[in-house]
């Protein structure tokens, strides 16, 4: 099976993390090597320097890109959550990775304001973040995704077995499971990784 990467981008709120985690670990499931590329961790490893300005966008969206070709290149499949909010920087990716996977994560900015799942909105309505995508900064909503999802109207579990359809049909990923791995077992796993990194001193508080 050839390795690709599988792209979540939406606003914040529209369901990015929730489903890039319930997929990645489907894919670990079905025998593949996964990696698990959630913005917020990146943006506290590994573009620790980046702000908010298009820019600074761009080059984060860029490096995690690159990460997931580099990842492609040796077999593994890439899961990526991440806003990347504009369309030409993620074109530059399309361009770049053989085989890539756009799933946006399509909701209603209302709705995602509602959820706040971190307390962001409320922040950015406070004016205590700028550049806030959606209130105070752009999202170009993807002309041509792979993959559409309605999170505002779907439940997770159709979301998620829409995107898994996809890439079984797509011949992606097998269709059928390997091996049991409940989502405990990964947690604990990343705990581990955490507080190794932690006490070597390379992740920030609060990862
Ligand atoms: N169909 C669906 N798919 C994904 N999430 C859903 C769906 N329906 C409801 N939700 C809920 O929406 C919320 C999405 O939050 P999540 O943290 O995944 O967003 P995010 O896109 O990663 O945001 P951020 O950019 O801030 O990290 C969760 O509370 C989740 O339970
Ligand atoms: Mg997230």
């Amino acid at each position: 099976m050839k390795p690709f990467t599988i792209w979540f981008t939406g606003i914040s709120g529209s369901g990015k993390s929730t489903l890039s985690k319930r997929v990645y670990l489907e894919i670990k499931c079905r025998g593949l090597k996964a990696e698990l590329l959630d913005g917020d961790i990146i943006r506290t490893n590994f573009s620790q320097e980046l702000g908010f300005t298009k820019r600074d966008r761009d080059i984060n969206v860029k490096r995690i890109g690159f990460l997931s070709w580099l990842l492609n290149k040796h077999g593994i499949i890439s899961v990526v959550a991440a806003i990347a909010p504009y369309e030409e920087t993620r074109n530059l990716n399309r361009l770049l990775i053989p085989n890539y996977i756009e799933v946006f994560c399509n909701c209603p900015v209302e709705i995602a304001e509602k959820r706040d799942p971190k307390g962001l909105y409320a922040r950015a309505r406070r004016g205590e973040i700028p550049n806030f995508t959606g209130i105070s900064d752009p999202y170009e909503p993807p002309k041509s995704p792979e993959i559409v999802v309605y999170t505002a109207k779907e439940t997770i579990e159709e979301s998620f077995n829409r995107i898994i359809e996809y890439l079984v049909n797509q011949k992606l990923i097998p269709n059928k499971i390997k091996q049991k791995i409940v989502p405990e077992e990964l947690e604990k796993e990343e705990r581990i990784l955490r507080e190794y990194l932690k006490n070597l001193g390379f992740a920030r508080k609060g990862w």
